[in-house]
């Protein structure tokens, strides 16, 4: 069968930075460790003005599809996953399609596009509608484009504003491919759930406690659906495991529960006994809040152990650099994870062909999804020319009164005007609104 999976990726941050432990914590007069260290997060990008979800969109696509020599002939589809439309009925793929029409010779007309929405695990679909229809032979030899692209922003006060955070991840999914191939067997854990949703809202209404509840519960529904179909899970049997990350405090949770889950009847769970004793067992405990707390005992333990920390810092931590310096980006967070752990591994000379990934995505409302992915041979190359290191050092370090004024800036209301923090250039950039309320743009030498 030939390989399906991800050819290649591009990132492209919003050109703002809200640094959370020396301008947003002072000026909440909060612990600046709530954030470093709490939640995990150093800083949110932020859009410019001239930024939204179709620019980053678009900015990302056009430095793809130039590295990878590619015309719009070359592209059969265009999915874009997004949480920040401002359109119901017109798909974000068109703008973008739109932007690159003005910088290529010919057109993509041919091409399918559409928009998924489904929180944060949207992205992952849009990537499984192009393998399956890479799969399903109706590709004519042609890639897919898949767009994940937000502006992560809550409202002011709320809880999830420490979390915010804005960018998009292109990835062209294609045969035989560079970077990941994707593994047909996956597991969901999907339920109606009322813990984040915008119902015809810029910025969410949010339980964010619960949603935290809800992101594990799912997470591991998913992790055992896919045990039914890929056999059961080692956690050596993974060089990373990239969850959604809205933020790294909410991996550091899922990664536990994970690997108690993976270790039990297991060679670690022997070997971890005489330490902390074996883990708790249902049959033992007269009702499910006894077994609960006793589960919640044993995992206090298990987290303190070196077993878990060497290997938690090897599989887990690597997938959390870059989200700590920029934040939720909601649909591309879990592609943002999966780069950050190949960018660490190419740092640090690590050998990842062939390697195995285990992928946790996840979305409020909720459905969470894992399949696993092997590391294919061109994935060095891939990840170096990833310039995004070189973007975050760029971007402009807001004070807290301009984080305040740019915010509300990008609730899509028309009649905010505010000047720029940066200078477009080589970029497609936001100018405006037509006469049909379509928003416009142009891209900028
Ligand atoms: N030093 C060290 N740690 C500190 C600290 C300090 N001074 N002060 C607080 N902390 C720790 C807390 O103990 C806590 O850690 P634990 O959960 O491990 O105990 C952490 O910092 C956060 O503190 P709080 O729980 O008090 O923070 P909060 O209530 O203000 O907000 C939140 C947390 C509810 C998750 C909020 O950020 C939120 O609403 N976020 C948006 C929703 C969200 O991201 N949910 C995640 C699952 S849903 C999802 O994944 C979809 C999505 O993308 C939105």
């Amino acid at each position: 069968m030939t390989a399906v999976g991800i050819d290649a990726i591009e990132i492209r941050t919003g050109k703002l930075k809200l640094d959370l432990a020396e301008t947003f914590a002072p000026a909440k007069e909060e612990d600046p460790k709530k954030y470093t260290k709490g939640l995990g997060l150093e800083a949110s990008s932020f859009p410019d003005t001239y930024e939204d979800i179709v620019t980053m969109g678009a900015n990302a696509a056009k430095r793809l599809m130039d590295r990878k020599g590619l015309v719009p002939d070359d592209i059969g589809r265009i999915d874009v996953a997004t949480e920040s439309a401002f359109d119901n009925s017109k798909p974000v793929s068109t703008y973008i399609a739109g932007c690159l029409e003005d910088v290529y010779d010919g057109d993509f007309h041919h091409a399918n596009k559409g928009e998924r929405k489904f929180a944060c695990v949207a992205a992952t679909q849009s990537v499984d509608d192009a393998y399956n229809w890479i799969r399903a032979g109706r590709n004519r030899g042609r890639a897919a484009l898949v767009i994940a692209t937000d502006t992560a922003l809550y409202a002011r006060g709320d809880p999830g504003e420490a979390t915010q955070g804005a960018g998009a991840v292109a990835m062209l999914v294609d045969e035989e491919p560079s970077l990941v191939e994707i593994s047909t067997e996956q597991g969901y854990g999907s339920a109606d759930e009322t813990d984040f949703l915008k119902p015809n809202q810029q910025f969410p209404s949010v339980d964010g406690k619960r949603s935290v509840k809800v992101y594990l519960a799912r997470m591991r529904e998913a992790l055992e659906d896919f045990e039914t179909v890929a056999g059961r899970t080692h956690p050596d049997g993974f060089a990373y495991i990239p969850f959604h990350t809205p933020f790294p405090g909410m991996v550091r949770k899922a990664a536990l529960l994970g690997f108690r889950h993976m270790t039990r009847n297991t060679d670690i769970e022997d070997d971890l006994e005489g330490e902390i004793g074996r883990q708790p067992r249902q049959d033992d405990y007269e009702d499910w809040d006894a077994y609960e707390d006793a589960i919640r005992e044993y995992m206090d333990l298990l987290k303190e152990t070196d077993r878990y920390e060497t290997w938690y810092n090897r599989t887990i931590d690597p997938t959390l650099t870059f989200s700590r310096k920029v934040g939720n980006w909601y649909t591309g967070s879990v592609h943002v994870a999966r780069a950050s752990a190949l960018k660490t591994a190419a740092e640090t000379g690590r050998a990842l062909s062939g390697e195995r990934l285990l992928v946790g995505s996840y979305g409020s409302g909720a459905q969470a999804e894992m399949h696993a992915e092997t590391v294919a041979d061109g994935w060095r190359e891939e990840i170096e020319a990833l310039d995004f290191k070189e973007q975050l050092s760029r971007r402009y370090d807001l004070s807290f009164e301009e984080y305040g004024r740019v915010h509300d800036a990008h609730n899509h209301e028309k009649e905010r005007e505010l000047e720029e923090f940066t200078v477009p250039s080589g970029e497609f950039v936001f100018t405006g609104w037509g006469r049909m309320n379509e928003r416009t743009y142009e891209y900028v030498e």
